[in-house]
């Protein structure tokens, strides 16, 4: 998730570009630039970092000129450094283009430019597009851009200027967001409200497809097609804070509500294009590499730790390897048995966790090849691992982890898979069938968001006890402990996740009158021995708030509320059973009047032991 601002008026653009691209920090902050059209030429100024380096960069030197795109990066392809800032520029500088999303055919159009001559600088896949562009120029603009737009295949928001026509900017998006302020003699281009509400509150939100030819004193909107599109103007009614929120109280319900997109990003361009099998380009792996490994350590931290017992589950049903998961803290002293025939695979949304980073360069030390999945490009966790696999869940800001950690089960899912494949662990028919229930994920997160009442309601009338209990079996026991901590994080309320059996042997004990138990029971194959606990719990009249797969009209018998959630494989529940349970933490949060986005104690990224 990357911010793009774009400026046309009479008055200095890099002055609103610097200070829209610091109201959109939130959605990527590793590296910033922004193009200024100066003197009759493109002035470029990006620099690696957060924006106050560019501030500094052009510190008694700012761009003088009134029409600019600018852009503060996530990356997503080729690590934070200056030349991989965007904006991005042609050969001869006559282009710049800002970009937020994946042009998923990059390298297929990289070859082919440089086989046409095209030099490039940067390892980035927006860079494609202004050469591109230069490519297919032939006077006319919008024409080009067009041309673009049909040999690009991915998920886009862009922003285009040219030194031959320094009176326009031309912006276009597909699947993800792309606004325009509208002014008095000037207007705005912004991936969010954030950016442009300190000038004007009338926007247009532009739609996939629709392309918009950006002036001074007017806005012409046309479709793919290239008819005209008459804009209904959206005003902006939000404070400057929420806005920076998309409107949500808190990012963490914002976070929370992106987990569609999330998941289906993490998802593209690993999923082969028959949609039947799995495919990592930055891997590579093959038979002789895995069976030179007799052990996989996944060590991690909180809920990095969570989405490796999950994965832990995954890669020892599907590929049928012997897993051990760790605490991070606890792995790096424990004097673990490592060498060169471990594979270590560190799970950090942050990349930056000082136990997980000091246990990988521990393994290292001892001889292991490692794995990092991890959420941000060329973090130190993401540099120090031998091979690295990214969510792309975009920035989370939220101390309580909730994207990250659906799209590192879903990273899981697919590494189970294609090390499966790989291994002969599995049938391809059984491969697309998982790959196919995979590419449901999105739109079933998107269900059960979009009815968070039942929830809401939970929330408010057990948000107030000081114990609650979460109890599953297998994968549901994994969930369970996962719910536990967004609980205790954000609420304060003592969470306990207990395996489901377990419970006679010492837990029992707590279970009287009244208390909270969230029972999972979404796994078949321990779905009877689920229902018996839950039944020990009821008999010592325990609340149960059930959490089943629609469809399911036994559980209801024995609780006293069920949250259904769609029903898919097995495998694939635990995506969807943590969403209610996410859910359920922050309203129980919001009952308590507790920081949701920030909780007493607590960092979103623990740098220290
Ligand atoms: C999760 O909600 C917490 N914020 C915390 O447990 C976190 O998951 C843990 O500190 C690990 O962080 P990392 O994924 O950035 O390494």
């Amino acid at each position: 998730m990357c911010g793009i601002v774009g400026y046309v008026g009479d008055r200095q653009a890099a002055e609103f570009l610097l200070d829209g691209l610091s109201k959109l920090e939130y959605r990527g902050y590793d590296s910033a630039g922004i193009a200024v059209y100066e003197n009759g030429k493109i002035r470029i100024e990006k620099s690696v970092g957060r924006l106050a380096a560019l501030r500094e960069q052009i510190k008694g030197r700012m761009p003088v000129g009134s029409l600019g795109i600018g852009h503060t990066r996530w990356a997503t392809h080729g690590r934070p450094s200056d030349v991989n800032a965007h904006p991005h520029a042609d050969c001869h500088g006559d282009f710049a283009v800002v970009h937020n999303g994946i042009i998923e055919n990059y390298l297929s159009l990289k070859e082919d430019l440089i086989a046409k001559g095209h030099e490039f600088k940067s390892e980035t896949d927006t860079e494609v597009v202004a050469h591109l562009l230069e490519e297919v120029y032939a006077g006319d603009f919008v024409a080009a851009v067009r041309e673009v737009l049909r040999r690009i295949e991915g998920s886009y928001a862009l922003a285009f200027m040219s030194k031959e026509h320094p009176d326009m900017l031309i912006c276009t998006k597909q699947d993800n967001p792309l606004i325009i302020g509208l002014g008095e003699g000037e207007n705005f281009i912004a991936s969010d409200i954030p950016a442009i509400i300190s000038r004007t509150r009338r926007t247009y939100i532009l739609g996939d497809g629709e392309l918009a030819v950006v002036r001074k004193d007017g806005i012409q909107v046309t479709d793919r097609a290239g008819q005209l599109v008459t804009k209904k103007v959206f005003e902006v009614t939000w404070n400057a804070e929420a806005a920076e929120k998309g409107g949500y109280e808190h990012f963490m319900l914002k976070e929370i509500h992106e987990q569609p997109k999330a998941v289906r990003d993490t998802m593209s361009q690993r999923i082969t294009n028959d949609k039947k099998a799995i495919s990592f380009e930055e891997l590579a792996w093959n038979a002789d590499y895995l069976n030179s490994f007799n052990k996989i350590y996944i060590v991690a931290c909180g809920t990095a730790y969570h989405a490796g017992l999950v994965g832990k589950y995954y890669i020892e049903k599907l590929a049928r390897v012997l897993v051990e998961v760790d605490v991070a803290s606890e792995f790096r002293y424990r004097d673990p048995i490592v060498d060169g025939s471990t594979l270590l695979i560190v799970v950090s949304q942050s990349g930056e966790t000082s136990d997980t980073l000091a246990a990988l360069k521990e393994s290292k030390r001892r001889g292991a090849k490692t794995l990092a999945i991890t959420n941000v490009v060329g973090s130190s966790i993401a540099r120090e691992a031998d091979q690295v696999v990214y969510t792309w869940a975009g920035p989370e800001i939220a101390v309580a982890s909730t994207k990250a950690y659906t799209t590192q089960l879903v990273l899981f899912f697919m590494l189970a898979l294609y090390m499966a494949e790989i291994k002969g662990a599995i049938l391809p028919a059984r491969t697309a069938e998982l790959v196919t229930q995979l590419q449901e994920i999105p739109s079933q997160v998107s269900e059960i968001l979009s009815d968070v009442e039942p929830i809401k309601t939970f929330a408010k009338q057990y948000g107030f006890n000081e114990d609650v209990f979460y109890i599953g079996r297998g994968l549901d026991y994994s969930v369970s402990l996962e719910g536990a901590l967004k609980l205790k994080e954000i609420s304060y309320i003592h969470a306990e996740a207990y395996a489901a059996g377990e419970l006679k042997h010492g837990t029992l004990a707590l279970i009287v009158e009244g208390v909270p138990v969230i029972a999972l029971a979404t796994q078949r194959n321990v779905y009877e021995k689920t229902l018996s606990n839950i039944k020990e719990v009821k008999a010592r009249d325990a609340v149960v708030i059930g959490i089943a797969a629609e469809g399911d009209t036994e559980l209801q018998k024995y609780v006293d509320h069920v949250i259904y959630v769609p029903a898919t494989d097995e495998f694939i529940m635990p995506i969807l059973s943590v969403i209610p349970l996410q859910l359920l933490s922050y309203y129980a949060a919001i009952t308590r009047g507790c920081d949701v986005d920030k909780p007493r104690n607590l960092a979103k990224s623990v740098t220290v032991e």
